[in-house]
């Protein structure tokens, strides 16, 4: 089969389209017919090899040679202690741990996979898994998200905030996003109240206050987020700057303890939430947003223009 290998941490060049031999399914796991795949940060972060991901997946050089975790496709073969899937259903989910995505096919045990609803395409389903994911445990599980709060996004116009202002704007929340220039126009098109470009306004200085705020970059102090914050504000993060993160997991429950104001963190659950987000897209409540798609042998221009953050919403692949 056909798949995007890397043997080296490097810059997208490193990338290279190969035959390698097709995967074979464990007694509980299927094979799967990838028709597409997304890019996400851990992918981006794992070809770059920055200290974190190389304790994952080798010091030197990478253990695991191809990426990609979000993945949707057709089950060609079945494991015997399999019982959830049959021959032929239409599957999505992230693989992340595993990877292996940008190859024509994967393997995956059942549990990692939710049936694909038939109206959703494969690349609306490769876009979903981790972003939709983060989406939703942000806001409703850490964030406990209810109606007419004020809502802020930072890093909004990524994966994780196109989904979240759908969400959001169920609960009728007033949704500020926060991200560069070339993203508001869409940004605004999708139902975002109000936009703020991070090059020329710092959110936690401009005097307004959130009931909650999600955030993808975490590249602000904890004491700033809590200023940003109203009383009894809950401040969450899925992800940004390590030491960052380091902060709000060390300052976070004394502000709590001294402001009633709330920092959390969250771990992602994969997968968890993939049959709601089936329930919502059939309910034409969710529309997964899409940067592409383009073709496996453009993987490598795909995480270029991803890794230079000029993606709006997911960047997918169709394989
Ligand atoms: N918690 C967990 O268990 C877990 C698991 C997996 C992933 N994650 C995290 O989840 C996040 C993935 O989010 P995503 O898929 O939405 O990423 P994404 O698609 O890259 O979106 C991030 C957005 O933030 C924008 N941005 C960059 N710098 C900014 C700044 N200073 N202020 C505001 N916005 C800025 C980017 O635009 P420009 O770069 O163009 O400016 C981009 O539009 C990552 O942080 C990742 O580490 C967490």
């Amino acid at each position: 089969m056909k798949a995007i290998v890397y043997t080296k941490y490097g810059t997208p060049d490193v990338l290279e389209l190969k035959e390698v031999d097709k995967p074979i399914p464990k007694d509980n796991e299927v094979l799967i017919k990838v028709y597409a795949v997304s890019i996400n940060d851990w992918d981006l972060g794992l070809l770059q090899g920055d200290l974190i991901n190389r304790l994952m997946n080798g010091l030197l050089k990478p253990k695991i040679k191809i990426l990609g975790s979000d993945i949707a496709g057709r089950i060609e073969a079945i494991g015997k202690n399999v019982k959830k899937f049959q021959l032929g259903d239409e599957v999505y989910g992230d693989l992340s741990g595993r990877w292996g995505g940008f190859a024509e096919y994967s393997c995956a045990r059942e549990n990692e996979l939710a049936l694909k609803p038939v109206a959703m395409s494969f690349e609306e389903a490769a876009a979903i898994p981790q972003a939709g994911m983060l989406a939703i445990q942000g806001l409703h599980d850490k964030g406990q998200i209810h109606s007419g709060q004020k809502l802020l996004i930072n890093g909004a116009g990524g994966g994780v905030g196109t989904f979240a202002v759908q969400i959001a704007k169920l609960y009728g929340a007033e949704v500020t996003g926060v991200d560069n220039s070339g993203k508001l126009d869409m940004m605004r098109s999708m139902g975002f109240d109000h936009v703020i470009n991070y090059k020329q306004e710092d959110f936690t200085k401009n005097g307004h206050c959130y009931d909650l705020i999600l955030d993808v970059k975490t590249n602000r102090s904890i004491s700033d987020y809590a200023r940003a914050l109203c009383s009894n504000g809950i401040y969450v993060t899925v992800g940004g700057s390590m030491v960052r993160l380091l902060q709000a997991l060390i300052l976070g429950p004394w502000i709590s303890m001294i402001s009633k104001k709330n920092i959390r963190i969250v771990g992602l659950k994969q997968n968890k939430d993939l049959a709601f987000m089936n329930e919502l897209f059939e309910a034409g409540k969710i529309k997964p947003v899409i940067d592409g798609p383009y073709k496996l042998d453009e993987v490598p221009k795909a995480f270029r223009h991803f890794g230079e953050g000029a993606h709006k919403g997911k960047v997918v692949i169709t394989v």
